[in-house]
C-alpha cells in the first residue's frame, strides 16, 4: 500500500512518519519547499518529543518516507492520499478557512489516473468531505476514486503516542471497498485492539468537532467552578478529583487553569458554533465555552495585576510560553496572551520557557528572554507559572531571592501548594483554591 500525504503541519507529518513506522512507503508533501528541504534532513519545524528519530530512521534507515514539494510527481501511484492541510479560523464568525483544502482537492483531481482513496484527516466542518467529492468528480469518474473522513485526534507534545497507540479510529466512509481499504491500512492496530468505529462520513465530521468541543466544555466547566471554589474557600482540584473518579465524567481534562490556547480548540469551537448556526441549530451552550474562555484569560490577568498591584516599571517573571507543556507552538498561548496585556502597562516581562522561546521573541519582540527559571525570577515582583512544563514543577525557591520582602507567585496551573509556598514567605496564588 502506497500512501501519500499532502501537509506536513502537526498532523500531516506525525500521519506520515507514523504509517512508515507501521511499515508503509509514504511519501509527504508540501508546497513550502524551506520545510520539505529541512524534513528531508530529518530536520522538524517545530519541537515534538520523538519525531525526529522517526524520521532519520524511516528517511535513511527503512527508507520508506520521503518529502517532496511537487505534488503532481507524488501522488499519482498513491493508494491512500490524505489531506492534511492547516484549516485555520477565518477572521468573520470563526468559521473555517477551507480554501487550502478547496486547493489540494483540485490538484489531487488533475494529477490522479488510478483508482484511491481520497481522505480528510485535518479537522474539517460536517460537509467538506463530500464537497471534496464534488470537486474532484468534475474530473475523475465516480468509479475512480472514493472518498473518506479520518480524523485525527492526536495532541501536541505526545503526538506520536496518540497517533500510534489512539483511544480509536474513526472512519467515515460511504461503501465496502473504501471501508476495507482502511481497515487494512489500520491493521497494526489489530494487536493493541484499538476500536474501529465505521459510520458515515458526516457522522466522522461531528465526531471529531463535538469531541474538542466536548473537552474545551471540561475545561470552561471546570474554570468557572474554580471562581467559585476561590469564593468560597474550596480547592478546585480537590473537587476535580471527587468528580473525576465518576468513571461516568472521567479525571481528565478537569485541570483549573487560564483557558484552553492551541491551535485546535478555539478554532474547532468557534467552527462548531458556526455549524450550527448555519444549520438554525441551538449549540448556545458552546457559545457559552466560547465567550467565557475568551475573557477567562483576561479575568486572569486582572486577577495577577489587582492582587499584586503592579504598577508601571515593575518586573515580572513569566515561566512557560507555549500554549501547553512539550511544544514550542505558542498559538494561542495564554501565557502570550498575558504578557502582551502586562507589557502594554510597561510592566518588564522577564521570561523563560525550555523550547518555545524563539517562536515567542519573534512574535512578542518585546520579552526579555531568560536562560532558566531563576534568572527570570530575579528581582521580579511577581512570578508567573503560565505553562506547567516539567522543570517547573521542583523550583528551589530558597534560590529564588526577594527583592523585597514581598514576592508574589500566581500559579495558573496549581503546580504547587498554597501551603509549601507561603511557609517559605511567598504570597501565593493558585487558581480556584
Ligand atoms: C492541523 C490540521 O490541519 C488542523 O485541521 C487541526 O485542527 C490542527 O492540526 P496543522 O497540522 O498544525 O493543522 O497545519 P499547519 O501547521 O497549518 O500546516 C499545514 C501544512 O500544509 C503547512 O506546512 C503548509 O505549508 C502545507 N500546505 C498548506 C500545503 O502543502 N499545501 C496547501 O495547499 C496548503
Ligand atoms: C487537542 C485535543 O486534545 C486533540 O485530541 C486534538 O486532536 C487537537 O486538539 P492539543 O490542542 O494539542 O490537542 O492540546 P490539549 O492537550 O488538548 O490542550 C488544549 C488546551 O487545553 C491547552 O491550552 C491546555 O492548556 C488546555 N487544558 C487542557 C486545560 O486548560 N485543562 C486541562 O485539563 C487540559
Amino acid at each position: 500500500m502506497k500512501l501519500a500525504i499532502i501537509g506536513t503541519g502537526y498532523v500531516g507529518l506525525i500521519t506520515g512518519a507514523c504509517f512508515a513506522e507501521f511499515g508503509y512507503e509514504t511519501i509527504c508533501i508540501d508546497k513550502d519547499e524551506k520545510r520539505v528541504n529541512e524534513l528531508n534532513n530529518s530536520k522538524c519545524p517545530f519541537f515534538e518529543p520523538g519525531i525526529e528519530d522517526l524520521l532519520n530512521k524511516h528517511l535513511n534507515k527503512t527508507k520508506l518516507l520521503s518529502f517532496s514539494s511537487s505534488l503532481s510527481n507524488s501522488i499519482s501511484n498513491a493508494d491512500i492520499i490524505f489531506i492534511t492541510v492547516g484549516t485555520p479560523s477565518k477572521r468573520i464568525e470563526g468559521e473555517a478557512d477551507l480554501s487550502y483544502v478547496w486547493n489540494v482537492a483540485d490538484e489531487i483531481s488533475k494529477n490522479i489516473n488510478k483508482y484511491c482513496v481520497i481522505v480528510t484527516k485535518s479537522t474539517v466542518p460536517v460537509g467538506t468531505t463530500r464537497e471534496v467529492q464534488n470537486i474532484i468528480s468534475k474530473k475523475i469518474h465516480e468509479e475512480n476514486f472514493d472518498i473518506v473522513s479520518n480524523p485525527e485526534f492526536l495532541r501536541e507534545g505526545s503526538a506520536i503516542n496518540d497517533f500510534t497507540r489512539p483511544d480509536r479510529v474513526v472512519i467515515g466512509c460511504e461503501n465496502k471497498k473504501s471501508e476495507e481499504i482502511m481497515r487494512e491500512l489500520y491493521k497494526p492496530l489489530n494487536l493493541i485492539d484499538t476500536q474501529i468505529v465505521v459510520t458515515s462520513i458526516e457522522t466522522s465530521e461531528i465526531i471529531k468537532y463535538a469531541s474538542n468541543s466536548f473537552l474545551a466544555t471540561k475545561i470552561s466547566f471546570i474554570n468557572q467552578v474554580a471562581n467559585l471554589c476561590e469564593k468560597v474557600g474550596a480547592d478546585i482540584q480537590d473537587v476535580a478529583q471527587g468528580m473525576g473518579i465518576d468513571k461516568r465524567i472521567g479525571a481528565k481534562f478537569l485541570d483549573a487553569g487560564p483557558g484552553y490556547g492551541g491551535s485546535c480548540f478555539p478554532k474547532d469551537v468557534k467552527a462548531f458554533i458556526n455549524t450550527a448556526d448555519k444549520n438554525d441549530i441551538d449549540l448556545s451552550i458552546l457559545s457559552a465555552v466560547d465567550k467565557f474562555n475568551d475573557g477567562r484569560v483576561v479575568e486572569i490577568t486582572n486577577k495577577i495585576i489587582s492582587k499584586s498591584n503592579l504598577k508601571k516599571g515593575d518586573s515580572i517573571a513569566l515561566l512557560g510560553l507555549s500554549f501547553k507543556p512539550n511544544t514550542d507552538d505558542i498559538r494561542d498561548s495564554t501565557s502570550l496572551k498575558i504578557a502582551k496585556t502586562l507589557n502594554d502597562m510597561n510592566i518588564k516581562i522577564q521570561s523563560y520557557d525550555p523550547v518555545a522561546m524563539k517562536n515567542a521573541k519573534e512574535e512578542n519582540p518585546f520579552l526579555v528572554l531568560c536562560s532558566n527559571a531563576y534568572e527570570a525570577c530575579n528581582n521580579a515582583k511577581v512570578i508567573i507559572i503560565g505553562t506547567e512544563w516539567n522543570e517547573f514543577r521542583a523550583l528551589d525557591f530558597k534560590k529564588i531571592n526577594k527583592k523585597k520582602n514581598k514576592l508574589y507567585i500566581f500559579d495558573l496551573r496549581n503546580i504547587y501548594s498554597p501551603k509549601e509556598l507561603k511557609e517559605l514567605g511567598f504570597d501565593y496564588f493558585g487558581t480556584g483554591k
